[in-house]
């Protein structure tokens, strides 16, 4: 997928990249040590930010992109532009397998933007090149988002 195929303004990217960035700032990542932040954006045009909390039961961790949505869906907003996500690595960070799962819930070709640590480099890919094949609503009779 290229950059400029994102439905997003020239100024809409500015602002989600420095969002995400600030994001890693909201982890609570005392275990890995590893932040992550991830700011998504509503097909309203809403830009929402979290990140990874994990915990003593280290199981019981949650990544920046379902704590990000999580947030997002209790404000009842199920439609995502874009999701970003940024780490401290120096190189850009894809999400996880539950992640890439989570994501797919709420669409199969959600742009995936995945920075590196200054935000200087970047990836992108969308879900369906993330999570061939998927499993998802509609197997179960559910309207896809
Ligand atoms: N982590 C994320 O937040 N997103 C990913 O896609 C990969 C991993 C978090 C989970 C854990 O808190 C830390 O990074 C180390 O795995």
């Amino acid at each position: 997928m290229k950059f400029e195929e994102l439905p997003l303004t020239e100024a809409e990217v500015i602002k989600l990249k420095q969002l995400c960035l600030e994001a890693r700032s909201l982890s609570y990542s005392p275990y890995s040590k590893f932040r992550v932040g991830c700011t998504l954006v509503t097909s309203e045009g809403e830009f929402i930010s979290g990140a990874n909390i994990e915990n003593a039961s280290y199981g019981g961790s949650i990544c920046a992109e379902r704590s990000t949505i999580c947030k997002a869906v209790n404000e009842r907003k199920y439609k995502f532009k874009v999701i970003a996500i940024s780490s401290d690595s120096q190189e850009a960070i894809s999400p996880c397998g539950i992640c890439r799962q989570f994501i797919r819930e709420f669409g199969k070709e959600i742009p995936i933007l995945m920075f590196g640590q200054e935000g200087n480099t970047h990836e992108l890919m969308n879900l369906e090149e993330l999570l061939p094949k998927s499993f998802g609503p509609s197997w179960l009779g559910v309207p896809e988002a």
